[in-house]
C-alpha cells in the first residue's frame, strides 16, 4: 500500500514491535492500532550491521494483512548490511515504508529510487555519529529520514542529546513534505521536546510495549506527543 502524501507531513506514534510480546504479536499489534495508533515500526537486524538478531520478512507478511485491513501502515526499519538485497523481498511482504541506513549503502540514490519504484516510501536512517553532510546529497530523494538517538541494536536505552540536536538542523534542508521520524529513547517525559525539536513520526519501543497494557500506553504516549507547545509556536501544518 502507498503510503498517502499526507501522512508524511502528519504527527505520528510507532510503536516498534521489538519490544513487544513475539509470543504475542498479532495480538500487540491489535492493541495499538485499537488505541488509534496508524503505524506499526519494524525493526530488522542481521547480526552484522548491528549486534542483535530480529525478525524477518516472514514476519512481515504475517502481520501486514491484519495491519492493512485495519488502514494502518507497515514501516520497516533495515538495520543490516547490503540492504539493497533485501528491498523487493519487503516488498513483497507488505511494507509500505522503508528505510535503509547510510551507514550501510554505498549506492544510496539508486536504493531509494529503487524504493520508491516498488511502491513503499522511502526512508534514510542516520546513526548517532553520522552527520547532517553525509546525507545531505539525496535529502531531496527521501520521503522521510530517520534520526536514530540511540546507538541502534537494542531498545530501552537513553537517548543521545547530541542527535536529537541534528533534527532542527536537518528540518529546513528537507523537502516539506518529507517526515523526520525520531527512532530511540523516547518515552512520556521526552515525547513532546522530540515533536518540538522537529520530529514528527515518533518512535517507541519500550514506552509503549515495556510497560504493561500496550493500548494504555499508546493513548496516553500519543496524547502527550500532541500536547500544544508550552512556549512558542509548533510546526506549521501539524494537526
Ligand atoms: C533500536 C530500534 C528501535 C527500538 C527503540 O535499534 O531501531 O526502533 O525499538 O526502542 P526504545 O523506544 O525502547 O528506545
Ligand atoms: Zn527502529
Amino acid at each position: 500500500m502507498a503510503v498517502p502524501a499526507a501522512v508524511y507531513r502528519e504527527l505520528h506514534l510507532l510503536p516498534s514491535l521489538l519490544s513487544a510480546d513475539f509470543a504475542r504479536l498479532g495480538e500487540e499489534v491489535e492493541a495499538v492500532l485499537d488505541a488509534g495508533v496508524r503505524f506499526i515500526h519494524v525493526d530488522v537486524m542481521d547480526g552484522h550491521f548491528v549486534p542483535n538478531l530480529t525478525i524477518g520478512p516472514g514476519v512481515v507478511s504475517a502481520l501486514a494483512p491484519r495491519v492493512h485491513e485495519r488502514g494502518g501502515i507497515l514501516s520497516v526499519h533495515l538495520m543490516i548490511e547490503h540492504p539493497e538485497q533485501f528491498l523487493e523481498t519487503f516488498a513483497r511482504a507488505g511494507a509500505d515504508a522503508l528505510s535503509v541506513h547510510v551507514e550501510a549503502c554505498p549506492h544510496l540514490y539508486h536504493a531509494l529510487q529503487r524504493i520508491k519504484s516498488l511502491g513503499m516510501g522511502a526512508g534514510l536512517a542516520l546513526n548517532p555519529g553520522t552527520s547532517v553532510e553525509r546525507v545531505a546529497e539525496v535529502l531531496d530523494l527521501v520521503d522521510y529520514l530517520l534520526v536514530m538517538t540511540v546507538n541502534p541494536g537494542f531498545g530501552g536505552q537513553e537517548l543521545i542529546e547530541s542527535a536529537l540536536a541534528k533534527v532542527p538542523v536537518l528540518r529546513p534542508l528537507l523537502p516539506t513534505t518529507a517526515a523526520i521520524e525520531v527512532d530511540g529513547g523516547v518515552n512520556r517525559e521526552n515525547i513532546r521536546r522530540v515533536v518540538e525539536a522537529g520530529a514528527n513520526w515518533i518512535v517507541a519501543g519500550s514506552a509503549v510495549f515495556g510497560a504493561g497494557d500496550p493500548f494504555r500506553q499508546a493513548q496516553e504516549l500519543a496524547a502527550l506527543m500532541r500536547e500544544p507547545a508550552k512556549c512558542g509556536p509548533t510546526r506549521e501544518g501539524l494537526p
